[in-house]
């Protein structure tokens, strides 16, 4: 059994940020991959904070909170807002080469924002900020266990005791006895076949904290990104529109104007994501379900300099060079605005146990969030879980190890019987089906009617995951036995935004319901819960924190 005063599970920016800041605690990270490999590296676009003199917090909240489609809870907003210029300051002391425009750090417009207010380092903001943070944590000796996969929290008394892992090297089975436990496991994007998510992105984490006995919050809220590069769905960055690219149905009309009259291509994501999705569905898109992202009228030294990462993308996937040619662009699942329901201090429910970064569901976006908000969210809300662990950690004593005992042979079992059989359904069919469900009926647009289909197919792939087996009984690099074991996870994470979905009777930012088409404060200003019963899933809400900015209809 391994023993630490603070374990953080996930090794992306939100896990790094907070094992720098409990540092002096301690401190182990866990990560089912190479911390450099966490999904962090993937984001592009860039990372909001209001720096400039002629730009002020309290403008970035009032966008955030009017992007959220005023779900976002106001108070957690305000902590983001009013921390993000310090930490995007401490990114930069601390290793981060921003792109820089006469000596200071360059900002570029993103969508929804009233302000040019996205720093950012060309069109590969995450992998600067990523390597980084690891170089820090590597300084500062942190200790990593790579490719360890935490499959089970142990609870007892509501007070978390540590975790179980799966040593996918050796197929070890181990527990990490800890005072308090951080999840930053990332988002659930990968539930959809369409995504800009790399694959670890299951929401395996979510599906940890939903049997440990925390509620899920606002899991029907689903980003889809409006522009991924038409057949891969590799995002294409909403930079390219920051820096002034067109947005082009088949007549070569700049169909924004007719959605957002004011913001046009900038727009936020649930709005341009819509947009685009209406001039395919009508006919206005390309064969094959695209519209085009002109890129060539902003010049070749424009997007050499500061676009040089979806060129290269472009290029090697699409085989175009997008200073001549415009990219096909197609909308995909991007983010997961629902995650486990925590406060602004990142605690939840269970005494011990915290959570940050995409897995979390404080809430800082709402029903939709704005670009460049989510690295933000990481570097503030990071720093928030390490430090307070930290004091947690540093105010109690190590839980009893018989409760970690027991999670670690009550895991043994459960993998033992997986592999122990030896016929049944193989699980990629399983989670093919499962995605393409998710795409069809719990996409950009909703009605109760597929959304009920969708529900009964998950719980009939439930049913049948029952019955799954893995083929390879190998202990070494298992990819199978940890992708059954994620498939799991997924499909109880896809059954909680479906029921989700299904019950909010209403159309608000990303959740868009073809019959229910308006916002309905009255009765849905409130946050969803979904916490887990003997019976199953059941459904709770919590009103939203409404501090000075009073919800009006959200115009663009
Ligand atoms: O489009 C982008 O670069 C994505 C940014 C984000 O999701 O924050």
């Amino acid at each position: 059994m391994f023993r630490h005063d603070i374990i953080i599970v996930g090794g992306g920016l939100a896990g790094l940020r907070a094992a720098l800041a409990a540092k002096d605690a301690d401190v182990a990270v866990v990560s089912k991959v190479h911390p450099l490999r966490s999904h962090s590296v993937a984001a592009q676009g860039g990372i909001n904070a209001a720096l400039g003199s002629d730009d002020r917090w309290e403008d970035h909240a009032f966008d955030t909170i009017k992007g959220s489609d005023y779900l976002a809870d106001q108070d957690a907003v305000e902590v983001m807002c009013r921390d993000a210029p310090h930490r995007v300051i401490e990114m930069e002391h601390l290793g981060t080469l921003f792109s820089r425009v006469d000596g200071r750090i360059a900002q570029r417009p993103f969508g929804g924002a009233g302000f040019p207010r996205t720093a950012y380092a060309e069109d590969r903001t995450g992998h600067a900020l990523l390597h980084t943070m690891y170089e820090q944590a590597q300084r500062n000796g942190i200790k990593f266990y790579e490719e360890w996969f935490i499959t089970r929290l142990a609870v007892k008394n509501n007070r978390c005791a540590g975790a179980v892992g799966y040593n996918i090297a050796s197929g070890g089975i181990e527990g990490f006895l800890a005072k308090a436990v951080i999840f930053a496991t990332g988002g659930y994007g990968r539930i959809y076949r369409r995504s800009t998510n790399s694959i670890i992105n299951t929401g395996f984490g979510c599906a940890v904290a939903l049997r440990a006995g925390t509620a899920l919050e606002d899991m029907e809220f689903v980003q889809f990104h409006p522009t991924t590069l038409f057949g891969t769905n590799i995002l294409i960055t909403e930079g390219a529109r920051g820096e002034g690219g067109f947005l082009m149905n088949r007549n070569r009309e700049r169909f924004m104007q007719h959605y957002s009259p004011q913001m046009l291509e900038l727009a936020p994501r649930d709005i341009v994501a819509r947009a685009i999705q209406s001039e395919i569905n009508e006919g206005r898109g390309f064969e094959g379900g695209y519209v085009n992202l002109e890129l060539m009228h902003i010049g070749e030294r424009n997007i050499k300099e500061r676009l040089p990462g979806i060129r290269q993308i472009a290029m090697d996937f699409a085989n175009i060079d997008p200073i001549e040619m415009p990219i096909p662009v197609q909308p995909g699942q991007h983010y997961s605005m629902g995650g486990i329901a925590s406060n602004k201090d990142c605690t939840t429910s269970i005494s011990g146990f915290y959570a940050c970064g995409e897995c979390s569901c404080i809430s800082v976006h709402g029903a939709n969030r704005l670009g460049g908000n989510s690295l933000l969210e990481t570097v503030v809300f990071g720093k928030i879980a390490g430090e307070n662990a930290k004091d947690y950690a540093s105010s109690t004593g190590f839980p009893d190890s018989d409760i970690i005992e027991r999670a670690v042979e009550e895991e043994k079992r459960t993998i033992s019987n997986l592999l122990g059989r030896e016929e049944g359904e193989v699980f990629f069919k399983i989670r093919d089906e499962l995605k393409d469900e998710m795409d069809e009926k719990v996409g950009i647009f909703r009605n109760e009617q597929k959304l009920i289909l969708a529900l009964g197919k998950i719980r009939e792939l439930r049913q049948r995951f029952r019955n799954v087996y893995v083929r390879d009984k190998g202990t070494a690099f298992n990819q199978e036995l940890v992708n059954v074991i994620e498939l799991d996870g997924m499909l109880e994470i896809s059954e909680a935004v479906c029921l989700g979905a299904i019950a909010r009777k209403e159309s608000r930012g990303s959740h868009f319901r073809t019959d229910y088409p308006s916002r309905d404060d009255e009765n849905w200003l409130k946050h969803t819960l979904v916490t887990l019963t003997p019976e199953g899933m059941k459904l709770d809400y919590r009103s939203v924190n409404v501090t000075k900015y009073e919800p009006k209809p959200r115009e663009y």
